[in-house]
C-alpha cells in the first residue's frame, strides 16, 4: 500500500486525476471504477476541466462500472448513483449512458441483482482503476462494519452514522434510503488498481484504522491491505492520525520518477 500524503483536496484531485488519465491514455478502451459521495467530486471537475481544455485523453471508448446504487428511489432520482455519476463525471466526459454500469436497484430483480453485476464486470474484463472514499465508521463501497471480507455484490442495510452522513443529500433523515446495492470488499479486491481518497478530519480515525490498524471486518477498508496495488492519496486534515505520516512523505519525496503511481 503507498499512502501519498497531500496538501489539500484539490492536490488530491489533481493527482486522483493524473492517475485515471495515465489509465486512460494505456487503455483507450479501460474499466474505470467510480465512486459517488464529497470526496471524488474534486477528481471529477479536475478530470472534466481538463477534458473540456482538450488536454484530456478521449474517453469515447471507457466503461464504467459504479461502486454501490440507492435501493428504493424512483427511477432517476437525481441523488441515485446512475444520476450523480453522469451529472458530476460521465456525462461531461462524452462517456455515452450505456458504457456506465451500476447495480440496478429494480424492485423485481434485486434477489439476483447482485451476480448479474458481478457478471457485467467479469465479462468487461474487470476494473482497470477503481476510485474509493471511506466511511467515517471504515466502510467501503457501502459495505459496513462487520461485512465479510470476501463478500461480492449484495443488498446491504446502511448503519444509522452512515445514513446521518448522506443525509446533507436528501431533504432530511428519513428520505435517506435504508438500504443499497454494493460491490462487495472481495469484488473491489479484483480490480487491479486501487485508489483510495481520504479528504478532511472527519475521515482521519476511519483512514489511520483502514491503513495502519488491523485487517478486520469491523473496519472493512483494512481489507486494502491485502491488495498487491493500491495508493491511498490523503491531504494532511486526513492525514492528522496516520502515526507513519513522515516515512510515508519521505518514501513519496525519494520515489523514482518512472515508478508512477
Ligand atoms: C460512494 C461510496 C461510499 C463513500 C463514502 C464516503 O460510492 O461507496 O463508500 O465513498 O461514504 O463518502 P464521502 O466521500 O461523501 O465522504
Amino acid at each position: 500500500m503507498e499512502v501519498v500524503p497531500l496538501t489539500d483536496a484539490d492536490e488530491v484531485g489533481r493527482i486522483a486525476a493524473d492517475v485515471v488519465e495515465t489509465v486512460v491514455r494505456r487503455r483507450a478502451d479501460a474499466v474505470l471504477g467510480l465512486a459517488t459521495g464529497s470526496t471524488p467530486l474534486p477528481t471529477y471537475r479536475e478530470l472534466v476541466r481538463r477534458h473540456r481544455a482538450s488536454v484530456g485523453p478521449s474517453y469515447a471508448r471507457v466503461r464504467c462500472f459504479n461502486l454501490d446504487e440507492y435501493v428504493g428511489l424512483p427511477a432517476g432520482h437525481p441523488q441515485s448513483y446512475r444520476a450523480t455519476i453522469a451529472r458530476e463525471l460521465t456525462d461531461d466526459l462524452g462517456i455515452a449512458p450505456d458504457r456506465v454500469h451500476g447495480p440496478d436497484p429494480a424492485p423485481d430483480g434485486l434477489a439476483d441483482a447482485g451476480a448479474r453485476y458481478e457478471a457485467a464486470l467479469e465479462s468487461a474484463g474487470g476494473v482497470d482503476v477503481q476510485l474509493l472514499g471511506i466511511g467515517s465508521d471504515g466502510h467501503l463501497a457501502f459495505n459496513e462494519p462487520g461485512s465479510s471480507l470476501g463478500s461480492l455484490t449484495r443488498i446491504k442495510t446502511l448503519t444509522e452514522q452512515t445514513r446521518r452522513d448522506n443525509a446533507r443529500f436528501f431533504g432530511s433523515l428519513d428520505d435517506v434510503p435504508r438500504h443499497v446495492l454494493t460491490q462487495g470488499l472481495g469484488t473491489i479486491l479484483r480490480a487491479r488498481h486501487l485508489l483510495l481518497i481520504a479528504t478532511g478530519a472527519g475521515k482521519a480515525e476511519a483512514l489511520a484504522a483502514a491503513v495502519e490498524g488491523p485487517v478486520s471486518a469491523s473496519c472493512p477498508a483494512s481489507v486494502l491491505q491485502h491488495h498487491p496495488h493500491v495508493t491511498v492519496l490523503v491531504d494532511e486534515a486526513a492525514a492528522g492520525r496516520l502515526e507513519r505520516r513522515d516515512h510515508y512523505r519521505e518514501v513519496y519525496d525519494a520515489k523514482p520518477a518512472w515508478q508512477g503511481l
